[in-house]
């Protein structure tokens, strides 16, 4: 057994953590009923019951500004000279939707903001550069910020897992709640299961290729790691996957224990999951925020028990590149958890009609460019009003 990576000289990880998601959201029961699918194919079989939904006044960097002003309310902007913002669905291609964020939070101009793109995992990939930075100089925090909204063809395979939110995190040394361990295992390998050429709103994808690049992935990320010193598989305590639908995370599990030699029964690999699973069974895939949402879902689930505990993180993104890492949870987690603001979002969401969901939906036409306003429909903090002279025009409220 490889020993255990040792964190307790100047631990670096993530010290709060919270999400936003949209305005509106979308019963698969609906979904299913309109397309004449049995529901059980949506409930069970990709583990999935809601979608959330952006009002036409939402947008990745509306969500992203809404989940970063309540780190920024608590912890304030002292020691943030780095903005990292993580997308597979960003809204220019020069501009980083980190600056309008920046700008929108009102934060210092001293500040470097970077976009960064690789489908699903570039949040881990922000996380990773944010350890860096924070290794290299101990006095700076990171703001990092996972935003996306799924959207995929109607009537497509990819339809149901559709979604949206944003996750924000502050990285720094002595993080009050999870402490990254050095060790990493990375994969990267040319596959196209899974992109959005710059002229599509939707993504295209090869669904059962893409499963299968996952559970590639997540075995040549996992050799990696062991390759560079990570902590043996028994030794950690609670496994967290991208989610692109639930079940793909039980899946993902299954090829790991089997790839490691162990047994895999589909229904204890999904009980042993199922606390991770909340957030994005009720919201969609949301691309980059996905791995942080599970993350969110056992800190809040299991806050009761988790101090000490080792957790694996498995972070993929198609095209493809994965990253698998643990962080062990600090001790008083519980108190940085923003659980009812995370019930309140989800509670307080307006629910669409199938036809409104339609309307809502850009389907396949080429992104807008000309000018145009958005109605008034969200209630969150910050909105997006429209386009004038090829700029996007973002309010606080
Ligand atoms: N009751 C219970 N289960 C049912 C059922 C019913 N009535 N009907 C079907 N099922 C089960 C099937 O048996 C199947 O289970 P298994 O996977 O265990 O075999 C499951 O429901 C799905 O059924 P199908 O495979 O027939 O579904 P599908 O052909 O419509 O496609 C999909 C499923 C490929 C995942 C599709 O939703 C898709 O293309 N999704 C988008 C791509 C995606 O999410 N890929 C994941 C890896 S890529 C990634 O992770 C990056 C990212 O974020 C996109």
């Amino acid at each position: 057994m490889n020993a255990p990576v040792n964190t307790a000289v100047n631990p670096i990880g993530i010290h709060d953590i919270t999400f936003a998601t949209g305005h509106h959201s979308f019963a698969l029961e609906t979904l299913a009923a309109k397309h004449g699918i049995d529901v059980g194919k949506f409930h069970k079989g990709i583990g999935q019951e809601v979608m959330s939904q952006p009002a036409a006044d939402e947008d990745i960097v509306t969500m992203a500004a809404t989940a970063a002003k309540r780190i920024i309310d608590r912890n304030g902007t002292d020691g943030i000279r780095t903005l990292l913002f993580a997308t597979e669905s960003g809204v220019d291609q020069s501009k980083s939707a980190g600056v309008y964020v920046h700008g929108l939070l009102g934060l210092p101009s001293r500040v470097r903001t970077i976009e960064m793109k690789q489908a699903c995992y570039s949040g881990v990939g922000a996380l990773q550069v944010a350890l860096g930075i924070v290794a290299r100089n101990p006095q700076e925090k990171v703001l990092v910020v996972a935003s996306d909204v799924a959207r995929y063809d109607l009537n497509s395979g990819g339809e149901p897992t559709q979604g949206a939110a944003a996750a924000a995190f502050l990285v720094q040394a002595n993080p009050g709640i999870l402490a990254v361990e050095p060790a990493s295992g990375v994969y990267t390998y040319d596959v196209q299961d899974f992109w959005r050429p710059n002229d599509r709103h939707t993504a295209l994808v090869d669904g059962k290729l893409s499963i299968d690049a996952y559970l590639n992935a997540v075995r040549g990320a996992y050799d990696d790691f062991i390759d560079h010193g990570g902590a043996d598989f028994a030794a950690i305590d609670r496994f967290c996957y991208h989610q692109p639908f639930t079940k793909m995370a039980v899946k993902a599990h299954m090829a790991l224990r089997e790839h490691v030699g162990l047994s895999a029964d589909k229904a204890e690999t999904a009980a042993e999951l199922e606390t991770t699973m909340h957030y994005n069974r009720m919201i969609g895939n949301s691309y980059t925020a996905s791995v942080f949402l599970a993350l969110m879902s056992l800190l809040e689930t299991e806050s009761d028990n988790l101090v000490g505990k080792r957790v694996g993180i498995l972070s993929y993104g198609s095209g493809a590149v994965a990253e698998f890492f643990t962080g062990t949870i600090v001790d008083g987690y519980q108190k940085l958890l923003h659980a009812d603001e995370h019930k309140k979002a989800l509670d307080s969401r307006e629910p669409l009609t199938y036809d409104a969901y339609r309307d809502l939906h850009p389907g396949t036409r080429v992104a807008d460019i000309t000018d145009y306003d958005t109605p008034e429909v969200t209630d969150a903090p910050f909105r997006f009003a429209g386009v004038k002279d090829h700029s996007r025009i973002y309010q606080r409220r």
